[in-house]
């Protein structure tokens, strides 16, 4: 019998029941790997020693200071690293370090508080697609092929902002104001990249890239065989862009060039990407790229990646296809036309996986 021989369902509606997470688990003393988080084989990656680069490309994401005062330099730089990386960290973007500090440990206080039958997290703990604010482990636990060594707490902070009374005690106001200055840095990047794009400033707002705004608070407990599973499967961003707050941990890598380069923690630093959805209208201008985070055994780690665009309200109409602006007769659309729903729903159809969604509306 092989090990897929196991009942997964009943084992990951098993892990639901506890409304509690991989969290819980830690909490309870596990010491093995169970079953539905093991990577199967096939995917685990030949060693990087053994692949020869005929291009070493230097092990480091471009790191972007906003608050330089030669804007040219600003956003040639933002073009160079939306094309070629489609990752890049920003210093200097003006969010006071105590609004991050207080995220993060409200975040990493919410996630250590104990779930279980009638606790605070069992009430949020869904995956209702209606549910502005919610808590669970892996948004795509019955469709992945892997579960993910993670827990998360999701809210909706746009187009409709959440009841107060909805969010936890503990992380309201802070994750509230986290929002708020989220919502400024998304516009300065919009705006730069915009420009990066070779169009006004505002084109992407008045677009509507920034139209939804979903945050991810994301707990990576420590895992006693992290060899064995995986914190998030690769994957790229189904929205327009996305910037994480990381903590000291380390574990998140991009895919560039044939290999895995680690995005080694910058405190006090943002990390930014370029979702599919930007890929789609850039018409390939801008890349959004793989990513995954390794499971690591030190300690917890925790993360807030704010989205753009992803989520997108499903009454909206807005239809999203490459900006004619960047299309010429040497220059035809990649992509067919796709209402930003849709694309996310498809998304979600798939659940994390390396880079598959987009290809689908590839003329
Ligand atoms: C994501 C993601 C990375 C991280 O939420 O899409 O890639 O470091 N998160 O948690
Ligand atoms: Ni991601």
């Amino acid at each position: 019998m092989s090990a897929t021989s196991f009942d997964r369902a009943a084992e990951l509606r098993a892990l639901d029941a506890t409304y509690a997470g991989v969290r819980g688990l830690v909490a309870s003393g596990v010491t093995h790997v169970p079953l539905i988080f093991r990577v199967p084989d096939q995917h685990h990656e030949p060693p990087q020693d053994d692949i020869v680069f005929a291009n070493q490309e230097p092990a480091a994401i471009p790191v972007i200071d906003l608050a330089c005062a030669d804007h040219a330099a600003i956003v040639a730089a933002v073009r160079r690293a939306a094309e070629e990386w489609g990752f890049f960290e920003v210093m200097g973007h003006g969010v006071p370090e105590v609004a991050m500090t207080a995220a993060m440990d409200a975040v990493r206080a919410f996630h250590e508080t104990d779930g279980g039958e009638g606790s605070d997290k069992a009430g949020l703990y869904s995956r209702e697609p209606a549910r502005a604010v919610k808590y669970h482990c892996n948004f795509d636990l019955y469709q992945s092929p892997v579960a993910n060594w993670r827990d998360t707490l999701y809210l909706r902070m746009a187009p409709n902002q959440p009841e107060a009374d909805d969010l936890p005690d503990s992380c309201r106001n802070v994750l509230f104001e986290y929002a708020h200055q989220m919502k400024n840095l998304g516009n300065t990047l919009l705006e730069l990249l915009s420009e990066a794009l070779g169009l006004k400033p505002s084109h992407l707002a008045d677009i509507e890239c920034n139209q939804a705004q979903v945050l991810l608070c994301h707990y990576y407990p420590p895992c006693p065989q992290p060899e064995l599973a995986i914190g998030t499967s690769r994957h790229s961003d189904g929205g327009f862009l996305t910037i994480l707050l990381q903590d000291e941990i380390g574990g998140l890598q991009i895919f560039k060039g044939e290999q895995w380069v680690d995005v080694t923690p910058t405190p006090g630093a943002f990390i930014v990407n370029i979702g599919d959805l930007l890929q789609l209208i850039s018409n390939d201008g801008f890349r959004s790229v793989e990513h995954r985070v390794l499971a690591k055994n030190i300690a917890p780690r925790v993360s807030i990646a704010n989205f753009f665009g992803t989520h997108i309200d499903p009454t909206s109409t807005r239809i999203y296809s490459p900006i004619k602006e960047l299309l010429s007769d040497k220059k035809l659309p990649l992509y067919r036309e796709t209402l930003a729903s849709d694309y996310i729903k498809h998304y979600y159809s798939i659940g994390l996986d390396a880079k598959t969604a987009i290809s689908h509306y590839q003329l």
